[in-house]
């Protein structure tokens, strides 16, 4: 084994060729570029829109300077996706899809660019007046989805008998909606949905809520941090009921009442008085909505009632399942979507600082409203912000550094053929490779440690007129001189 050439020495030997330092670029964008680090705390654009970006003095001095700058930051409520930014997303989207792989569900796909009637409900629903609606170049009417739970109602039909039932799809994709912006609330968001279609027993909302409670668990948060609220729109529906109410009023009055706790209980009682609600009626529906014990719903609603047969049915299976204490009965929780028609859940953080971290339900009857034959459906939708919030909140984001095997140095400008070689023979391998040149060796050794790399292989003259280039092992700090058909 040969003596290992010193630092200085190297650095002596190094021609210094073709270095071109990046801050010199003519781009305008790159000389104002956020500088990364691989630290958690940078890893924040999933939730916030804090993310490092020019602030709007230096955006006006330097247009003032006489550049032409553009705003370089991305439209109000979205996000650019830097590299930390980036592995933290990837990261979060690996883990719903290891999650869905355990449930046995298969991953489906459709446009963010959709037909607007798919869209279009009457209900009066939050989500339809935040649409990013507009005509294309063709004169149709089109959306950016807000949600994807009408374009998985699409393919169902679209597949027709195709599709052998239960079918269970799981999809993660970015959705829209023009939304007043709060904490891990955003115009654009990803989201990651489970959906089970052919399944009309609980069993389906207890699959998906056991989805939910894994994924929690292997992020590292547990039931003492959030739970899971559970109830049923048939609660509504026996209430309505009881109280003779048209049939016709039943989505309409789910979607005022879920706006309960978000405006006063005297505009609830006005919006529900003008659909024609009587005023008992009114104070009826308040009054079981705000149980929290299942107990009490039996003896307001009776054990007969279907919803009580259903809800207590979901209880005994999360006992089996092993996850009962993730979830409670809360008969105020009604979400805000026209289409629920059975069981709705929502997961919170305990401590009530955040939006709903995810949240579903079962829609039987999407199908009709689409021309087709109705299904039994259940599914949920599960946002990439406010859970990234929470995990922020709780400690638990990952260090997801960038890493590297092996950085691949030519020391001499005659060698980079050879360095390539090297480079694409590892590469091969299955081994990530950095092939760096026009550096000097100091910076070629920040750059390792910076990017985690395992080893540096520096390719000199010396060592190549013996067929071999020289290995540094970066976290020994050992070199050894290796014989290139040896180099694994
Ligand atoms: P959703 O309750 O409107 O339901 O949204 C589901 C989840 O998406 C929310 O709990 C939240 O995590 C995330 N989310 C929604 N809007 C935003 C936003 N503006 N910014 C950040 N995150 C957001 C649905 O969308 C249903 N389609 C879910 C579903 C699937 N139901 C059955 N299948």
């Amino acid at each position: 084994m040969s003596a290992v050439p010193s630092l200085r020495h190297l650095l002596l030997l190094r021609p210094r060729l073709r270095f071109i330092a990046l801050s010199t670029s003519s781009s305008p964008f790159l000389s104002y570029a956020p500088s990364h680090h691989f630290s958690p705390s940078s890893l924040r654009v999933l939730s916030s829109s804090s993310s490092p970006t020019l602030t709007q003095e230096e955006a006006d001095e330097a247009v003032g300077k006489g550049s032409s700058l553009i705003d370089v930051n991305p439209p109000r409520g979205t996000r650019d996706f830097p590299p930390d930014d980036m592995r933290l997303r990837n990261w979060l989207f690996q883990n719903f899809r290891e999650i869905s792989r355990i449930l046995s569900f298969e991953e489906v796909d459709f446009p963010v660019l959709e037909s607007e009637a798919l869209f279009i409900r009457k209900a009066g629903e939050e989500i339809t007046q935040q649409l990013y609606n507009f005509e294309d170049k063709g004169g149709r009417r089109v959306v950016l989805r807000p949600e994807i739970t009408p374009s998985l109602a699409r393919l169902v039909i679209k597949q027709g008998k195709s599709v052998s039932l239960p079918l269970k799809w799981f999809t993660i994709g970015q959705c829209w909606r023009y939304e007043r912006m709060t904490r891990g609330r955003r115009r654009e968001h990803y989201q990651w949905n489970m959906d089970i279609f052919g399944v009309s027993k609980v069993r389906g909302e207890a699959e998906l809520i056991q989805a939910i409670v894994l994924l929690f668990e292997r992020l590292g948060i547990n039931s003492s941090d959030v739970g899971i609220r559970v109830s049923s729109r048939k609660v509504l529906q026996a209430v309505l009921q009881m109280y003779a109410i048209p049939d016709n009023l039943f989505t309409q009055v789910c979607v005022i009442v879920d706006k309960l706790g978000k405006i006063t209980r005297e505009e609830i009682e006005k919006e529900l008085l003008s659909l024609g609600v009587s005023i008992q009626a009114v104070n009826g529906i308040i009054e079981v909505l705000s149980l929290k014990s299942l107990s009490k719903l039996e003896e307001v609603l009776g054990s007969e009632e279907e919803a009580v047969s259903e809800l207590k049915k979901l209880f005994s299976l999360a006992e089996s399942y092993g996850y009962a204490d993730w979830i409670c009965f809360d008969a105020s929780v009604v979400r805000g979507l026209a289409y629920y028609t059975g069981i709705v859940f929502e997961a919170f953080d305990r401590e009530g600082k955040l939006r709903a971290i995810c949240g579903g339900g079962r829609y039987d009857r999407l199908l009709s409203t689409f021309g087709s034959e109705d299904i039994p459906a259940c599914g949920f939708g599960f946002g990439d912000a406010v859970i990234v919030e929470l995990l922020k909140d709780k400690g638990l984001l990952p260090d997801l550094a960038h890493r590297v095997d092996d950085i691949v140095f030519p020391l001499d400008e005659v060698l980079d053929g050879t360095a390539s070689r090297i480079a694409s023979s590892l590469r091969k391998k299955g081994r990530s490779v950095d092939l760096v040149e026009d550096k000097r060796l100091k910076w070629v050794f920040k750059h390792a440690e910076r990017i985690g790399a395992s080893r540096l292989i520096l390719v000199g003259n010396s060592e190549w007129e013996r067929g071999a280039v020289r290995v540094k092992n970066l976290s020994t700090r050992e070199e050894f001189e290796v014989k290139i058909d040896e180099l694994v």
